[in-house]
């Protein structure tokens, strides 16, 4: 666990996975300050008021330049950002030949396209304070291993989500620790009811990345806290 202060943003995190990983980050280390990324700041809001340390922030990922001004705007309040969990995530079922191209962008907009902004902006500052860790919400749908089994540009997504984490890896600094993730099948809006798991056990993994001392590896996928082949 992490000795110092730090200030960890989630994405997509007013409800779902990224409201279990930013609640259960402010338990379990309340030095640490939680910015809860969401598009809907009301919702935001009343998830904020129950915890001392976490600040709900307008996120909206939907195109590049309201994501610039969203990140202007936390910049400015929020100058260095020492962890970052890519969280948010959209699915659609269309296949390769039937999904149309706003649909088709929208999915790399916000699985691959804004996870790469987020990064490429926050980085730097990682890197001249020395610290840094990133998480890459991933899917086993985006497992080479097994076969890319989801959603067709789900599954893409979530390979070229899983491609970003290593090759960045490679780029990056041994201080800072950047990791992809599979949550397992949880029941979420977008998991469905029929998931066997619930956002609390979805977020074990993410918590236990951000909260692990080192020697910690980079550039690596997990799942249930133990790495899984890409
Ligand atoms: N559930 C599963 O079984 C499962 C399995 C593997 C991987 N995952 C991954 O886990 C992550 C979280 O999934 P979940 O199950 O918690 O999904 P969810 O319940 O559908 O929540 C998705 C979150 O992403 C946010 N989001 C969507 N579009 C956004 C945008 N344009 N800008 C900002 N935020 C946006 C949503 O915000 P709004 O409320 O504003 O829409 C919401 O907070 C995703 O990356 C998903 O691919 C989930």
């Amino acid at each position: 666990m992490s000795s110092k202060t730090r200030t960890i943003l989630v994405t997509g995190a007013n409800r779902g996975i990224g409201k279990a990983i930013a609640t259960g980050l402010a338990t379990s280390n309340q030095k640490d300050l939680i910015l809860l990324g969401c598009r809907d700041l009301k919702m935001g809001n009343e998830i904020a008021s129950s915890f001392k340390n976490i600040q709900a922030l307008h996120l909206d990922l939907s195109s590049m330049s309201g994501l610039d001004k969203c990140l202007q705007e936390i910049l400015t309040l929020y100058p260095q950002i020492d962890v970052l969990v890519n969280n948010a995530g959209i699915l659609y079922e269309d296949s390769a030949l039937s999904i149309s191209d706003a649909r088709f962008d929208e999915v790399l907009q916000i699985n691959l396209l804004a996870a790469y902004k987020l990064i490429k902006v926050l980085a730097p500052n990682m890197i001249k304070n020395s610290y840094g860790k990133i998480v890459n919400m991933s899917s086993g749908w985006g497992q080479f291993e097994d076969g890319l089994t989801g959603p067709f540009s789900y599954s893409l997504s979530k390979a070229a989500l899983n491609a970003l984490t290593l090759t960045l890896s490679k780029e990056l600094p041994a201080s800072i620790e950047i990791n992809s993730m599979c949550p397992g099948w949880v029941h979420t809006r977008m998991g469905g009811s029929e998931a066997p798991r619930t956002p609390e056990e979805g977020a074990k993994t993410a918590i236990w990345l951000i909260n692990r001392d080192k020697p910690s590896h980079s550039g690596r996928f997990y799942r249930d806290e133990q790495e899984i082949s890409w």
